[in-house]
C-alpha cells in the first residue's frame, strides 16, 4: 500500500452521538469483524468502557477497502483498487480530550459525529477545533437520523453557523439501521488527503501509545511518518536515548496482526524489549539507529488536574494496593503516581497518591482497580494544584491539603487556584438556573450568544475546585439532563484558600483535609460534619466531630456513646439467626476503616466527596 492508497482517520464525536456504533459498523462494512459478532462496541475492549458505555482509551484498527476513485489506479485500469483505512476511535468525555489529541495527530481528516436530535454539544465543539486546529478535514456525519425527533436540517443550519461546514457536505446516517453508511468510505477515500511523508527518507515514528501486555511486553502504537520499519531493525528514542531490536511489528486489526513490516504514513504497532511502558514516551519521536533525525513535533502533555492519596479499604493490604497501582498505571500512562508517607492507624505509611486527569477518569481508574485487581479502596477528597505563598516569598504547589500546615494562615501570605473555561450548551429555557449554578461556583461569565432558536451557548471562567466535585451532576439534574460541557486548562487566578481539618476526638483526619475558599469554608464544614454523623456509627464512646480552619473550630457535633445491639431485632432465641446477623456485623466491620480509635465506615469517605 503507498501512501496513495492509506487514509488514516478518526470519529470525533460529543458522548453518546454514536462514535462507537459507527466504527463498530464501518469495522462490519469492511469485513473487519463479522456482523453480529455479539459484543457490541468492538473498540470499546475495557470491562468499564462496556458498563458505562464510554470510551476511554483510543483504539485504532485497519481496515481494508475496495474503491474505484478516480486516477487511483496504478496501471490505468478501472477496477476497484485495494485502499488502507486506518481507525482510530477516540473518547468523547472531557476527561479524555487528552487521548483525542493524541489521536488526531496521526490522522489527516476526521468524521465529526452529530446526532440528528440533539444537534452540536460542547464536546462537538471542543472535538472540531481541535481537529481543526491540526489542519484535518472534517467530514460532518448526521447520525442516529433513524429518532423520531431527528432533524437533519436544523443541525445541518448549526454546523453552517459555528463551524461553516457546508450543508451539502453532511453525511445522513443511522448507524442503528445501517442508512446512508454506504456514503461514509467513499467520503473518507475521496475527501480525505493520503499521509504525508518521504517514502525514501529516514525513518520517522511518532509513539501514540503503549500498553503492557503480559506475554508480549510493552506495546507501542506508532505512526510511520517518513521511511520504513522491518522486524530486526534496531530502533532509538529521542525522549531517552535508549535503542532497541525491533522484535515483532504489524497492523491493529483490531487485534495484532504481524505484517514484519510498516511502510511510510502506516499506523500499527511495535514490540520491542522495553520492560515498562514508563519508557514509551507518548509523543516521542523514534527511528533508525545511527541515523539523524529531526524529532517530530509532539503533543501537549497530559495536565493532572485532580489528585487524590488511595488506602486499602480493609486497612491492612499496602502492598496488595501498591502493586495493583503498578500494574494498571503500565497502562495507563495518564496518571501519575507519587509516593508519600502519612501517618495511618498510628504508624506510618507509604501512601499512593494519583494525578487524573478529571473526576471522570478518577472514577474509571477505581473502577478498573476493584474489578481488574480484586482491590478494594478509599481515596481522599480530591484536590486540585494549588499555588500557596509564604512569609519568606517562597511560593510552593500544594496537591495535597496535609501537606499545608494547619496554622498555615498566619504563614501564607497569597494563595492562588487553577481556573477552566468552560463551554456549556443548553436548551434557551434553562439559561436562568445554569446562570445561577455557576455564579454559586464562583464562575465568572465570558460569554453569552445562541446557537439557533433553541439552543444558548456559554463561555465561564470557573475555579477548578468548584467543577471537579460534582458540577456535572448537578449541571445535568437542573437541566433535565439537556446540558453539555467542556472545559479546558486556564491560567491561575488569587483567591482566598484555607485549609479545613476534620477532627475526630481532636485527632484530624488527614484523608479528610481540605482546602476552600474563606468564603465558603464555614458552610462546607458545616456539611461535612453533619455528613459524617449520620455515617458514622455509635460506638461505645462519645465521638466529638470537628471542623476547624486552624485552631478555630466552625462546625462541631456529637455521636453519643452506645453500642449499636444488633440483636435488638431478634424475637425468641433462634440461635443461627443470632449467629448468622453477628457474622454479617463482623463483615460489616471489615469494610470500616479505623482512625485513631474511632471506626468509620468506607461510605462515610464517599459521602464526604460529594460536598462542595
Ligand atoms: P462514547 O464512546 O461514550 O463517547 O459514546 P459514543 O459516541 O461512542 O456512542 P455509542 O456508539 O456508544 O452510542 C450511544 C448510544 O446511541 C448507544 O445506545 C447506541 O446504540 C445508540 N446509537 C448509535 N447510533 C445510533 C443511531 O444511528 N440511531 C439510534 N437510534 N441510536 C443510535
Amino acid at each position: 500500500y503507498p501512501p496513495e492508497r492509506i487514509r488514516n482517520f478518526s470519529i470525533i464525536a460529543h458522548v453518546d452521538h454514536g462514535k462507537s456504533t459507527l466504527a463498530d459498523r464501518l469495522l462490519e462494512l469492511t469485513g473487519t469483524i463479522k456482523r453480529g459478532h455479539g459484543q457490541p462496541q468492538y473498540l470499546d475492549k475495557l470491562q468499564v468502557e462496556r458498563e458505562r458505555g464510554i470510551t476511554v482509551k483510543a483504539q485504532t484498527a485497519t481496515m481494508f477497502h475496495k474503491y474505484n476513485l478516480q486516477g487511483s489506479s496504478l496501471d490505468g485500469s478501472n477496477e476497484p483498487q485495494p485502499f488502507l483505512l486506518n481507525l482510530i476511535d477516540t473518547p468523547g468525555h472531557v476527561d479524555f480530550s487528552y487521548e483525542v489529541s493524541r489521536s488526531l495527530a496521526a490522522c489527516q481528516g476526521a468524521l465529526l459525529v452529530v446526532d440528528a436530535a440533539q444537534g452540536v454539544q460542547a464536546q462537538t465543539v471542543a472535538n472540531f477545533y481541535l481537529a481543526f486546529e491540526s489542519n484535518l478535514t472534517i467530514i460532518p456525519v448526521i447520525n442516529k437520523i433513524d429518532q423520531p425527533t431527528a432533524d437533519p436540517d436544523r443541525i445541518k443550519d448549526q454546523l453552517k453557523s459555528m463551524f461553516d461546514l457546508e450543508p451539502s457536505d453532511c453525511l445522513l446516517t443511522s448507524a442503528k439501521t445501517g442508512q446512508g453508511l454506504e456514503h461514509v468510505l467513499p467520503a473518507v477515500i475521496e475527501r480525505i488527503p493520503p499521509p504525508p511523508g518521504e517514502g525514501s527518507g529516514l525513518l520517522r515514528m511518532l509513539l501514540l501509545d503503549s500498553y503492557y501486555d503480559e506475554y508480549k511486553g510493552v506495546i507501542c502504537h506508532v505512526a510511520v511518518v517518513d521511511g520504513m520499519l522491518r522486524k530486526g531493525d534496531k530502533i532509538s528514542a529521542v525522549a531517552t536515548g535508549q535503542t532497541y531490536d525491533v522484535l515483532d511489528v504489524g497492523f491493529m486489526h483490531p487485534e495484532l496482526t504481524q505484517t514484519g513490516v510498516l511502510l511510510t504514513g502506516q499506523v500499527g504497532y511495535v514490540v520491542t524489549g522495553m520492560r515498562s511502558t514508563k519508557e514509551a514516551r507518548i509523543g516521542d519521536t523514534l527511528f533508525h539507529a545511527k541515523t539523524i533525525v529531526k524529532p517530530l513535533p509532539g503533543f501537549k502533555a497530559a495536565r493532572h488536574m485532580v489528585f487524590s492519596g488511595l488506602f486499602p479499604a480493609d486497612g491492612s493490604d499496602f502492598e496488595a494496593l501498591n502493586h495493583a497501582i503498578e500494574r494498571l498505571t503500565c497502562n495507563d500512562a495518564s496518571v501519575s503516581v507519587t509516593k508519600e508517607i502519612r501517618s495511618y492507624i498510628f504508624q506510618w505509611q507509604f501512601v499512593d497518591r494519583c494525578g487524573f486527569l478529571g473526576l471522570l477518569h478518577m472514577d474509571v481508574f477505581h473502577q478498573r482497580l476493584e474489578q481488574e485487581y480484586g482491590t478494594h479502596i478509599i481515596s481522599t477528597v480530591p484536590t486540585v494544584p494549588y499555588i500557596f505563598e509564604y512569609s519568606d516569598g517562597s511560593k510552593v504547589e500544594v496537591q495535597n491539603p496535609a501537606a499545608l500546615p494547619s496554622n498555615s494562615k498566619q504563614r501564607v501570605t497569597a494563595s492562588w487556584e487553577p481556573t477552566v473555561l468552560a463551554t456549556i450548551i443548553i436548551p434557551s429555557e434553562y439559561v436562568g438556573p445554569v446562570i445561577t449554578l455557576c455564579s454559586e461556583r464562583r464562575g465568572q461569565q465570558l460569554e453569552y450568544s445562541f446557537i439557533d432558536s433553541q439552543r444558548a451557548f456559554m463561555k465561564y471562567r470557573l475555579p477548578l475546585r468548584e467543577i471537579v466535585v460534582d458540577f456535572y451532576n448537578e449541571l445535568k439534574s437542573i437541566t433535565s439532563g439537556y446540558a453539555s460541557f467542556d472545559y479546558e486548562d486556564s491560567e491561575y487566578q488569587q483567591a482566598d484558600l484555607v485549609k479545613l481539618d476534620i477532627l475526630l476526638n481532636g485527632q484530624a483526619v488527614d484523608a479528610m483535609a481540605t482546602i476552600v475558599h474563606n468564603l465558603k469554608a464555614q458552610r462546607m464544614g458545616r456539611e461535612l460534619v453533619d455528613k459524617l454523623k449520620k455515617f458514622i456509627d455509635r460506638q461505645m464512646f462519645e465521638i466529638i466531630i470537628q471542623a476547624a480552619i486552624g485552631s478555630k473550630v466552625v462546625a462541631r457535633e456529637t455521636i453519643s456513646a452506645m453500642r449499636k445491639n444488633v440483636l435488638a431485632k431478634c424475637y425468641g432465641g433462634d440461635i443461627t439467626r443470632k449467629r448468622k446477623l453477628l457474622e454479617k456485623q463482623k463483615e460489616g466491620k471489615k469494610r470500616m476503616k479505623r482512625v485513631g480509635s474511632v471506626d468509620i465506615p468506607q461510605e462515610a469517605f464517599h459521602q464526604l466527596l460529594k460536598v462542595s
